[in-house]
């Protein structure tokens, strides 16, 4: 356990709770810092029916790490940089190396019409619903390596391990790589879990479009032409799923721990505004007739930021990360602006306040610089509790390798958001260096990623597969 060390892991057994309690308290729970206590959950889905003995599994954490130095290798952006937008040519290949390592593993692959794709090892009772783990492999421009990916190939390796232990789960155990849970493309995040929890109509493949291309037609020319009707999952479909995820935050860094047991989702919702001023001449046209569609984006992205910040929590953060303007020269006053922006709450009433303020300053705006604003909403979706049983599961699961564990909530998003509606759902997060995500210095230790990998598979067993 060395950090930095890339051999084999064997993760239970007194050698590990020695080492990950090296300079630490003991062992165990550490009080929920964030003031969100577990969630309800609808009873009756019996995931602790049966489980099975998964001996003493070791986590071979060194493979996990070349597999995820090899998936960075398909990026459209130089290392460490790395950018892998949904349907290009290097996320085909991430799919493409991803399904040839599950097929290595004796995993039947199947995907769907959205390219979500789901690798399954055969439970000795394979109509029992399945448990499952997974998460996707889209990365935004300009991102790191271990967002998605750890959840991925983490859950690979989780199942690897419990099939060199021997295991042979009651339930069959689907590893899930979902497809675009990034809007880079398309616009609108966890594409293929909205679709898979029927959160989306299926219509959006014709609607969601991409430089003027449609989902249709870009995923048909990608070989994936199903009907976007069959993509739905029905309720109950998976007994349990569990997502793992770098943290994207500092929290288990500074607290030193090892593993995050996500109780609850923020809720996301993200807008585009449109701005239609009037273009000009840069030299010709005078200061006082003006209406420069940026300078009225600008107004309202100080208003964005004015608006978060005003609810005094420091649970509301909103971004406004996209600002395209027309024609886009140095000598021409921009007539047209579009700005997206990203709007995120644990209190979903006050999200909605913050998106208010921003309409509400919009239309300020646009009477007093002469211009006009349209706002489209493009998704506002309610945050996910995470299931007590699942929960329960990882603890247990932390519990039995004694590390150390804090119950958090996820301000990022995450497929998980979506399967909660369909499956009871959890995550495990892992930390991060400083918290840092969606840049290309986004690290995860190789022990950190191993021990989040070991915890899915406890988990399985905590889980009843
Ligand atoms: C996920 O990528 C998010 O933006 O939370
Ligand atoms: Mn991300
Ligand atoms: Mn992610």
């Amino acid at each position: 356990m060395v950090p930095g060390s890339r051999r084999r892991f064997h993760l239970d057994g007194a050698l590990l709770s020695a080492m990950v309690r090296r300079d630490r308290q003991a062992a165990g729970e550490i009080p929920d810092l964030q003031g969100l206590g577990p969630g309800p959950w609808r009873p009756g889905l019996g995931i602790r029916d049966s489980g099975f003995d998964d001996g003493d599994s070791a986590v071979d954490g060194e493979r996990v790490w070349r597999e995820l130095e090899t998936l960075a290798s398909f990026s459209d952006a130089p290392a460490p940089a790395v950018t892998r937008i949904v349907f290009d040519e290097m996320d085909l290949r991430a799919r493409a190396y991803i399904k040839a390592l599950c097929a290595e593993a004796s995993l039947l692959v199947h995907e769907d019409a959205v390219g979500n794709t789901f690798a399954r090892w055969l439970g000795r009772d394979p109509k029992l619903p399945p448990v499952a783990t997974g998460s996707h492999c889209d990365a935004i421009p300009n991102a790191g390596r271990f967002d998605g990916t750890v959840g991925v190939l983490g859950g690979l390796e989780a199942i690897r391990a419990l099939q060199r232990a021997g295991c042979q789960p009651r339930r069959s155990i689907d590893l899930v790589l979902f497809t675009s849970e990034e809007p880079t493309r398309f616009g609108i995040g966890c594409l293929g879990s909205r679709l898979l929890a029927a959160a989306l109509d299926p219509s959006v493949g014709d609607t969601l479009t991409s430089n003027g291309e449609s989902l249709n037609k870009i995923r048909a020319s990608t070989g994936f032409s199903g009907a976007l009707n069959d993509v739905p999952l029905q309720t109950g479909a998976y007994a349990a799923f569990v997502e793992l995820h770098i943290e994207q935050g500092p929290i288990l860094e500074r607290l030193k721990l090892d593993i995050g047991v996500v109780t609850a989702i923020a809720a996301p919702a993200s807008l585009r505004i449109f701005i239609e001023g009037e273009g000009g001449h840069a030299g010709a046209v005078l200061m006082p007739d003006r209406h420069d569609a940026f300078l009225a984006a600008a107004e309202i992205a100080l208003a964005v930021e004015a608006a978060a910040r005003s609810t005094g929590s420091s649970d509301t953060v909103a971004t406004c990360g996209v600002c395209e303007l027309f024609p886009g020269a140095i000598n021409s006053v921009p007539s047209r602006a579009r700005l997206e922006i990203d709007v995120r709450d644990i209190d979903p009433a006050r999200r909605d306040s913050v998106l208010a303020k921003i309409r509400r300053a919009s239309d300020d705006v646009a009477s007093r610089r002469g211009v006009t604003v349209r706002s489209e909403p493009i998704n506002a979706d309610p945050p996910a509790l995470c299931a007590q049983p699942i929960i329960d599961a990882i603890v247990s699961a932390c519990d039995a390798r004694q590390l150390r564990y804090l119950r958090m909530i996820s301000r990022a998003y995450h497929d998980s958001l979506f399967m909660s509606r369909i499956a009871p759902a959890g995550m495990i997060f892992i930390p991060c260096r400083g918290g840092v995500s969606h840049r290309p210095d986004e690290y995860a230790s190789p022990d950190a990623i191993a021990h989040g990998t070991a915890d899915v598979g406890r988990y399985a067993r905590f889980a009843g597969a």
